[in-house]
């Protein structure tokens, strides 16, 4: 329709990375939007819930076609919550939608439900479940994404909360799953989970990187932890899915004040309830951010940081340099960026270019560990 095309074309992906190759808007949105069209016509005003939404195409592309107001938002990203501001407020849209968490609160009176499909299962599974709970029982849920990324196990997933389950036909390589009749259950998620070897319990919501497992890039970092400063004030634990190295470096570091920061609000409640289970909610803060932007500068003694090289589904450093970049700012002078990577990408000059002088601690056959002291 017109009205969404004017509006996508002015739509941007700001503050997350900005591409050629990276669009704000996908054929999904589009597929949603459509195929949602009469059930947003039939909704009643406030009755409409937008999850996951990428960028702010679906929020503001009901918004302007359907005049719709009192609309109800949850990103999991907060990278995500802020580009959908920032194209709101370019467009004078604001008081079109609320952002919460994914809640009661959220999904209470859902009519229908426009979805982003996120990657993973259990991502989905912790929605699903939460909309089967708490919506009306007749809301109709429409969920989107890229056939590439659209598997059969997502119908599965949808099938367990919904008794209907249909996929529509498939557009630009896109297709939209449409749910309805919710069975309401018992909560899967947080999943708990204790790595016996590291004698450490893990909780994990949904959406959190490696659920409640030891990434072996994280269990190679963990290895040069105690290479730390002995007297750091303050830690951060940059992107901290779980918050497993802030944990790690609160037991092995006493006296240090340790932040775990993640732009995700799965992995920032998933931090605080594994500092919990662990006896460290004391000495361990979280902070849904993104790259610690609101940390002031020089501020900190050392960062650890297992970065993500992907955007979506795409291969992309744009996430590990902005995080490098941040380490770079709120580190103090002499402060130390503790970082694991594949070996094959590469950061070593980024990371000697944006912190400082930059060691290779340990390399295996996979991953490289540097030091990076900040020097400015
Ligand atoms: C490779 S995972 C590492 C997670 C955890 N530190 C671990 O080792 O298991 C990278 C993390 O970075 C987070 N992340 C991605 N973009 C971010 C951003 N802009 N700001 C903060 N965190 C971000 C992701 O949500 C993810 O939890």
């Amino acid at each position: 329709m017109l009205i969404n095309s004017e509006l996508f074309d002015r739509l941007r992906r700001f503050p997350d990375v900005e591409a050629p190759n990276l669009l704000a808007v996908d054929a999904a949105d589009r597929l949603i939007l459509d195929e949602a069209d009469a059930a947003l016509v039939a909704a009643d005003d406030g009755s409409v819930v937008v999850i996951d939404d990428h960028f702010g195409a679906l929020t503001l592309g009901t918004a302007a076609r359907h005049d719709a107001f009192g609309l109800r938002v949850h990103q999991d990203s907060i990278v995500a919550e802020r580009a959908l501001a920032a194209n709101a407020d370019r467009e004078g849209m604001l008081d079109r939608f609320t952002s919460g968490e994914l809640s009661e609160e959220l999904l209470t009176g859902a009519q229908v439900v426009l979805l982003q499909l996120p990657r993973s299962l259990s991502a989905l599974t912790e929605i699903a479940e939460a909309v089967a709970r708490y919506a009306t029982p007749e809301v109709a849920v429409f969920a989107g994404g890229r056939d590439k990324h659209i598997t059969i196990a997502m119908n599965d997933v949808l099938g367990r909360s919904f008794g209907e389950v249909q996929a529509s036909r498939g557009r630009q390589k896109s297709r939209v799953l449409r749910a309805r009749t919710p069975i309401p259950g018992t909560p899967t998620y947080p999943v708990t989970e204790t790595l016996t070897d590291l004698d450490l319990t893990v909780v994990a919501h949904g959406a959190v990187f490696a659920g409640p497992r030891l990434d072996i890039g994280t269990r190679y970092l963990l290895d040069f932890l105690r290479q730390t400063p002995r007297n750091i004030g303050v830690a951060v634990d940059l992107g901290c899915g779980t918050g497993i190295l802030a944990a790690e470096l609160a037991r092995i570091r006493p006296s240090a004040r340790i932040i775990a920061t993640d732009q995700s609000a799965s992995a920032v409640a998933s931090a605080a309830a594994t500092a919990a289970a662990n006896g460290l909610a004391d000495r361990i803060e979280t902070l849904r951010d993104d790259v610690a932007s609101s940390l002031p500068d020089a501020s900190v003694d050392v960062v650890v940081c297992n970065p993500p090289f992907h955007i979506g589904a795409a291969v992309h450093t744009g996430i590990a340099e902005k995080m490098f970049e941040s380490a770079a700012r709120i580190l103090r002078d002499g402060g130390e960026l503790w970082t694991v990577h594949n070996s094959n990408l590469g950061y070593h000059r980024h990371l000697q270019g944006l912190v400082g002088r930059t060691t290779v601690a340990g390399r295996n056959r996979k991953f490289t560990v540097t030091r990076s002291v900040r020097t400015r």
